[in-house]
């Protein structure tokens, strides 16, 4: 394996947008669901290179709230892709607690179906008291929805006159999102060659270093992760500041 690079700032939190997977299949005459399945596998590798490499929470994008658009048999697949990974996990759940991991699901998760649902739960509780690399699979996510979700607990809240509309901060936001209590994401990776951000972390990005590399997620290695932190390592970070 090889050997970790020496880097002088590292991202506390890193968010991955996992793209590029059916590009990835095509180009090898396979079907979409290949691209998911090798991606499903690099998804795994970089997970532990994260927690070998120290950072304290990294977010996976695995699937929109716009996902829901693709063919049924394509969204089946993915579930069982996700259903594989929770067994694993849970399976794994020793080797996990060892290195570990805490694992965390950000999304809607009430659109899952039921197993997957009940499961992700019981691993999340789980791992809830490890500490050194937090992993979120965004599932059903979306930053739009994720805002919404927060508007809509401020106004029960002002509704039930626990809170007026002007007390309302940016800080009170931030605890009302999924990643309440962990750091923003410092840097943000797109592979697969598209230059947006397509509802992930809408809130949390606000001052994300974004890192766009035409590699396709199935063929993403802990080398581009190096080549990724390195080119962070460099950047200036000045937050509206000199
Ligand atoms: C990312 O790869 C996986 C998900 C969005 C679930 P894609 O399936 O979007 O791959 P491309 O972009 O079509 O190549
Ligand atoms: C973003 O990829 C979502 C995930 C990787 C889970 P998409 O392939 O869905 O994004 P668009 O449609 O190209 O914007
Ligand atoms: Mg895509």
């Amino acid at each position: 394996m090889a050997d970790i690079p020496h880097f002088t700032v590292l991202p506390r939190h890193i968010g991955i947008i996992m793209d590029g997977n059916g590009r990835w299949a095509k180009m090898r005459g396979l079907p979409r669901t290949e691209g998911h399945r090798k991606g499903a596998e690099v998804f795994r590798d970089i997970t532990t290179y994260c927690c070998e490499l120290g950072i304290e929470v990294v977010t996976f994008y695995a699937f929109s709230t716009e996902n829901w658009r693709r063919p049924p048999e394509e969204v089946g697949v993915l579930m069982n892709l996700f259903r594989d990974f929770l067994a694993e996990t849970q399976r794994r759940e020793q080797e996990n607690e060892k290195m570990g991991f805490r694992i965390r699901f950000i999304g809607d998760m009430n659109r899952l179906p039921e197993d997957i649902r009940s499961l992700a739960a019981v691993l999340e509780a789980r791992s809830s008291s490890q500490t050194h690399t937090t992993v979120n699979v965004a599932v059903n996510y979306g930053g739009r929805q994720e805002i919404v979700r927060a508007a809509r607990a401020f106004a029960e809240k002002v509704k039930a006159g626990e809170l007026t509309p002007d007390e309302i901060s940016e800080e009170d936001f931030s605890a009302e999102i999924y990643t309440a209590f962990q750091p923003d994401p410092d840097m943000i990776i797109r592979p697969g060659g598209e230059f947006r951000l397509s509802n992930f972390m809408t809130w949390q990005s606000a001052y994300s270093e974004l890192y766009f590399t035409d590699v396709y997620w199935p063929d993403f290695t802990r080398e581009e992760l190096n080549k990724a932190l390195t080119e962070f390592d460099r950047r200036n970070r000045r937050f509206g500041g000199i």
